[in-house]
C-alpha cells in the first residue's frame, strides 16, 4: 500500500450546537440504543470534547470524549451505517487518541455492551483490553465491559 493511502481521510472539527439536530437524527439510526438530543447538549455544556467528523465535506461521524486528569473517557463513537466498514472508524478513533494525548491523557477507557460486536471488534483491533465489568451499566439490563488501552 502506498503511504499517501494510510494518510487520514476524515477530519475532525468541535460539535456546535448547531449540529446537534444532524447529530441526534444520525444517533437515531446508527444505535440501538441512541444517546438523546439531551446527552449532546449536556455534553456540549459540560465541556466535553465533542468532535464532528467529515470525509469529503460529509458528515460521517462524531465522536465523544470525557477527559479526567490523565485519562480519556470515550463516550461515544459513531460512524454512520452507509459509512460504516470503510476505515473510517479506525481514522476516528485514532484521531481521538491523538486528541486525548494532546489533552495530557495518558490512557483511554470506555464502557462497551457485550452484544456490540462491531465496537467490540474495533476496540480489540486498536488494543483495547477488558480490564472489569460493570453489573446493570445499562438501565440495569445489560452490563457494561469496561477497557482501557495506554496511548
Ligand atoms: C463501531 C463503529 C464505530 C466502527 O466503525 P467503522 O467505520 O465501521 O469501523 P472500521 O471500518 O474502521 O472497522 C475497523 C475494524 O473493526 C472491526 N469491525 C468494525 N465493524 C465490524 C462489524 N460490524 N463486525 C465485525 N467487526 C467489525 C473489524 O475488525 C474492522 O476491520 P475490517 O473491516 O478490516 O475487518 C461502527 O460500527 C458504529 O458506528 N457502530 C454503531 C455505533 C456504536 O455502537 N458505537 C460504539 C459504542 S458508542
Amino acid at each position: 500500500m502506498m503511504a499517501a493511502e494510510l494518510a487520514t481521510r476524515v477530519t475532525l472539527s468541535p460539535m456546535q450546537a448547531a449540529d446537534i439536530d444532524a447529530v441526534t437524527a444520525a444517533e437515531q439510526r446508527a444505535h440501538p440504543f441512541p444517546w438523546t438530543r439531551g446527552n449532546f447538549a449536556d455534553s456540549l455544556q459540560a465541556g466535553h470534547s465533542v468532535w464532528v467528523c467529515h470525509e469529503a465535506g460529509t458528515m460521517i461521524g462524531y465522536g465523544v470524549l470525557m477527559m479526567a486528569l490523565d485519562e480519556a473517557d470515550l463516550l461515544n463513537i459513531t460512524v454512520l451505517p452507509e459509512h460504516q466498514r470503510r476505515g473510517l472508524g479506525s481514522d476516528l478513533l485514532c484521531q481521538l487518541f491523538e486528541i486525548a494525548r494532546a489533552h495530557g491523557a495518558a490512557r483511554m477507557l470506555l464502557e462497551v455492551r457485550p452484544s456490540n460486536a462491531a465496537a467490540l471488534a474495533l476496540y480489540r483491533r486498536f488494543l483495547f483490553s477488558e480490564i472489569g465489568r460493570r453489573k446493570g451499566y445499562y438501565d440495569g439490563r445489560e452490563d457494561a465491559i469496561v477497557m482501557a488501552r495506554e496511548l
